[in-house]
């Protein structure tokens, strides 16, 4: 199956590498068209984030996230959004083997998707990996600094670069990074000064994300910003509204119309039609009304 593509008019990658250094760039992570819908006219850019095995399917980290996974939300933000340049994460394991592995599952993601970009986890030693991609027509976003699919060698998600030795090999794996042609960096988990650092050393526009706002640009993790993602909240998180609280009042509600029989109510129901047909007759429990609905009609 192959995606329908991206209508004419949305925020291209060369569009996105043209803010290095200009107006902030305004990013979410989006796994659903729905929230993508809603979202659109708000952001420049959609990162479809492997996030999306914690935050939507209960994982405990990136690791279990799959290529068929990350196509199709990727190709569900893609149909729910209109404006955003849409990136979609290459998940642990589909291109870290070799350059024709990336490209192959970079490619299918392409295709499948619709998506503008894909991005990848990882400083100079995705360098040619890199290259070989933006090369061959794949627009690349990098991701230096604390990366979350390397959760095992790191030894968790603490902040990366406090310390001299960490800083500058982040500063250099951006540069690789960049150098190689990816568009734009999204830069995790560092402190400020490294994010400044960070940026002044590249061409193309950061993206950071618990990174200070010495960035080009910012993006959070959708269901953290709206609060219906609980499991923990990053200190670098700003909470933009209680979704999660709104949404068990909801369920509470709901819950006590139903067990009060509150809920349906007539408005909530399908009439019927008063014809001839659908007359109660005596002693008739329920009538055929069409091919779909059986009526209770004279009880
Ligand atoms: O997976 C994710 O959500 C990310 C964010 C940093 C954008 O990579």
């Amino acid at each position: 199956m192959s995606a329908a593509g991206r209508t004419k008019g949305h925020i291209s990658v060369p569009q996105i590498r043209a803010r290095k250094g200009g107006d902030p760039i305004v990013s979410l992570t989006a796994y659903s068209a729905p929230m993508a819908a809603i979202l659109d006219p708000h952001v420049d850019l959609f990162i479809v984030g492997d996030s999306v095995g914690m935050v939507f399917y209960g994982m405990d980290s990136t690791l279990g996230v799959t290529l068929e996974m990350m196509i199709g939300h990727g190709a569900a933000v893609v149909r729910g959004s209109e404006k955003a340049c849409v990136v979609v994460d290459m998940p642990f394991g589909s291109y870290q083997e070799s350059h024709s592995q990336a490209f192959r599952n970079a490619a299918k993601v392409m295709k499948r998707t619709g998506c503008d970009a894909v991005k990848l986890e990882g400083g100079a030693e995705m360098a040619e990996t890199v290259a070989f991609l933006t090369a061959r027509g794949i627009p690349v976003m990098g991701h230096v600094g604390l990366m979350p699919q390397s959760v095992n060698s790191l030894g968790g998600y603490r902040a990366r670069g406090r310390g001299r030795a960490e800083a500058m090999k982040i500063i250099s794996d951006a540069r690789a990074i960049a150098d190689a042609g990816a568009f734009s960096i999204v830069v995790e988990g560092v402190v400020e000064p490294l994010a400044r650092e960070v940026t002044n050393s590249v061409v193309v526009p950061t993206i950071g994300i618990g990174a200070s706002a010495e960035c080009d640009g910012q993006v959070l993790v959708t269901e953290d910003m709206v609060g219906l993602f609980n499991d923990f909240t990053p200190s670098f998180v700003k909470r933009y509204a209680d979704l999660g609280s709104l949404v068990g009042e909801a369920a509470e509600a709901y819950g006590q119309d139903v067990r009060a029989r509150r809920f349906p109510a007539a408005e909530h129901c399908f009439k019927v039609k008063n014809t001839k047909r659908n007359q109660p007759s005596l002693g008739t429990r329920y009538n055929r009304h069409s091919d779909l609905y059986y009526l209770k009609l004279d009880a």
